[in-house]
C-alpha cells in the first residue's frame, strides 16, 4: 500500500480513487493538447505524463523513483544506474517503428517511476507514433494477456510486442474515441476498471462548461 496524498489507508480505495482522478487527467491531456508543445520521445515529456496523471495522488508523481522494484522475474533498472540509463534510452533514434518499439522496450526496462510506469508510458510511446510516424496506437486491438506476457519476453525478446504494436497502428490520429478507448483498455491492462471513461468524460465536460 503506497503512501498517498488523499490520506487513504485502504488499498482497493486508492485504486478507486486512483483509477477515477488520474483517468480524468488522462482526458484532460487530449481534450487540452497539453502535449502538443512536448517533445517526443523525451525522458522530460514522459515525467510531465506521469506528473499530470498523478500530483493529486502521489508525492513521488514525475519524478524517479529511489527504491530498486522489480516484476515477476524481472528486476528493472538499479537506482544506481537509473538516470544513466534514461539518458541512454532518450538518445535512442526514433525514425522508424522498429526504433519506436526498441525505445519503448528499453524505457520499459528503466520503469523510472515507483507505480504508473506502464499507463505513462503508453501515452508516451503513442505521442511518438504520433508525432514522428503520424499514427496512433489502437490499444483495443491488443489482448491484455498478449501485451503482458509480450511486454515480460520484451528484455530478451521484443519480436512479440513488437508485431502487437504493428497490428494496432491506425491513421486515425485526430480521432478522440482512438484515444479514450485506448486509456480505458491501457488501465485495464493493469487491472483498473472501476470507472468507464465515456462516464468520466461526461462530467469532465460538465465542469469545462460552468
Ligand atoms: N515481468 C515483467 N517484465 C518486464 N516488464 C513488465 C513485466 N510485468 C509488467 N511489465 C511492464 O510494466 C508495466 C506495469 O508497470 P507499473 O509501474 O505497475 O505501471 P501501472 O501502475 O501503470 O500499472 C506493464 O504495463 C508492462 O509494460
Ligand atoms: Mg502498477
Amino acid at each position: 500500500m503506497l503512501e498517498n496524498k488523499l490520506n487513504i489507508k485502504n488499498s482497493a480505495e486508492l485504486a478507486r480513487e486512483e483509477e477515477r482522478i488520474s483517468k480524468q487527467k488522462a482526458i484532460a491531456l487530449f481534450e487540452q493538447d497539453m502535449l502538443s508543445d512536448k517533445e517526443a520521445g523525451t525522458l522530460d515529456t514522459l515525467m510531465f505524463i506521469h506528473r499530470i496523471l498523478f500530483e493529486d495522488i502521489y508525492d513521488f508523481a514525475g519524478k524517479l523513483r529511489t527504491v530498486n522494484i522489480a516484476k515477476g522475474n524481472f528486476r528493472f533498472a538499479h537506482v544506481m544506474y537509473l538516470e544513466q540509463s534514461l539518458r541512454a534510452v532518450e538518445m535512442m533514434p526514433q525514425s522508424t517503428f522498429d526504433e519506436i518499439v526498441a525505445k519503448y522496450v528499453e524505457m520499459n526496462i528503466c520503469h523510472p517511476f515507483r507505480e504508473g510506469n506502464g499507463r505513462a508510458a503508453r501515452i508516451w510511446l503513442d505521442h511518438i507514433f504520433r508525432v514522428r510516424l503520424k499514427k496512433a496506437v489502437d490499444w483495443s486491438l491488443i489482448n491484455k494477456d498478449d501485451y503482458l506476457l509480450a511486454m515480460e519476453r520484451s528484455p530478451v525478446r521484443s519480436t512479440e510486442i513488437s508485431v502487437l504494436l504493428k497490428g494496432a497502428l491506425t491513421d486515425r490520429i485526430d480521432d478522440r474515441e482512438v484515444y479514450m478507448k485506448g486509456v480505458d483498455i491501457s488501465y485495464y491492462y493493469e487491472g483498473y476498471t472501476a470507472f468507464d471513461i465515456n462516464e468520466l468524460r461526461q462530467d469532465h465536460s460538465k465542469c469545462l462548461d460552468q
